[in-house]
């Protein structure tokens, strides 16, 4: 058994509170390997941000779940040797079992997904409350997760999806003692957030989705005020990443994803964690894809990889500063 306290890590609790104050969002970035660890820290320390590090159940098993946890741990020391002693958590995205958040919490992570969202509200209820009874004799925090987002990816795939339901949520969070809420309000994972009929397109041919259901954001704020609620699948698929794709060999068809500006106002109210993994693939993807046609000898991964990173790190800052609000708020 290891403390996460040990590792130097934080939990949710206090970055969430001062969030919530602040009017910002703190952003939750997946990471699989080496390059997009050192992107999100290069990027959180630089721009003053705190940030969660997630870690999916499909990127425990790409990874090694221990090899991760020891990178997390290294994250910590890199940002003190950046010069920036930000706060750091570690979570399980889309926990799907009591078994594996336990062994999360087991061996270092700070704060846990258990994502009961597909099961009858009742289970959903009792696996929560499971879930959080174990955490919480440690310190560590817990978001559960009401209402069905749509999109699919490795591990997360919903045929059908329904939005929170406002009535739903003072019980859920008195009955579990859950520390945030996941909700669903028209975000959705992957690359492909909407199918184009539920689009528009503007003059130039883009597809605009569908906007978020502020009135149901609203109407649960009302319901728990001042309680942390998340969003999932909130990448916004730049157009111009899936351009550079595109135009080098890749076959991205009808993208999309939610527009900064909505995530920015929901960032602004109740909203303090926005997932973000989609945008991180698509600019890795973009830059190794140029590197690739533009000089087809290349073979050292550092010379791919290099410029994915420095991408990836713009890109997180970006998000941090412009869309987010969560850069500046570390002393
Ligand atoms: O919401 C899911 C995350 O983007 C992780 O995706 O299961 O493919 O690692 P993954
Ligand atoms: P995106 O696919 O929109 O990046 O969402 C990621 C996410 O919700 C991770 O849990
Ligand atoms: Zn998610």
């Amino acid at each position: 058994m290891v403390s996460y306290k040990d590792l130097g890590l934080v939990n949710t609790r206090e970055m969430f509170k001062k969030a919530i104050e602040g009017g910002y969002a703190i952003p939750a970035f997946n990471f699989n390997n080496m390059e997009q660890m050192q992107a999100i820290i290069s990027a959180c320390v630089e721009c003053s941000s705190p940030v969660i590090l997630q870690v999916s159940s499909g990127a425990r098993k790409y990874a090694n779940q221990t090899l991760l946890r020891y990178m997390a741990q290294g994250a910590v020391e890199y940002a003190k040797e950046l010069g920036k002693n930000i706060p750091i958590v570690l979570h399980l995205d889309h926990g799907n079992s009591f078994e594996l958040c336990k062994n999360c919490i087991d061996m270092g992570f700070s704060s846990v997904m258990i994502d009961g969202s597909h099961l009858p509200y009742d289970e959903n209820v009792a696996l929560t409350k499971q879930v959080v009874d174990y955490a919480h004799q440690f310190d560590v925090t817990v978001e559960g997760e009401l209402g069905v987002l749509a999109g699919v990816e490795d591990e997360v795939s919903s045929e059908v999806a329904h939005y929170t339901r406002p009535e739903e949520v003072v019980d859920f969070v008195t009955k579990t003692g859950v520390d945030s809420l996941a909700i669903s309000i028209g975000t959705s994972h992957g690359a492909n957030k909407f199918k184009p009929e539920q689009c528009t397109r503007n003059e130039d041919g883009i597809l605009l989705p569908p906007p978020l259901r502020f009135d149901i954001l609203e109407a649960i704020e009302e319901q728990l005020p001042g309680f942390p609620i998340v969003l999932h699948g909130s990448s916004s698929v730049p157009q111009e990443y899936v351009k550079i794709i595109n135009t080098h060999g890749g076959a991205l068809k009808d993208a999309v994803g939610i527009p900064e500006e909505q995530l920015r106002k929901a960032a602004k109210s109740a909203v303090c964690k926005i997932n973000i993994d989609s945008d991180g693939r698509l600019a890795m993807t973009a830059m190794v894809r140029k590197v690739f046609v533009d000089n087809p000898a290349e073979f050292d991964p550092r010379k791919y990889l290099g410029p994915a990173r420095d991408e990836l790190k713009k890109l997180y800052m970006h998000k941090c500063e412009n869309v987010l609000g969560s850069a500046g708020r570390v002393e």
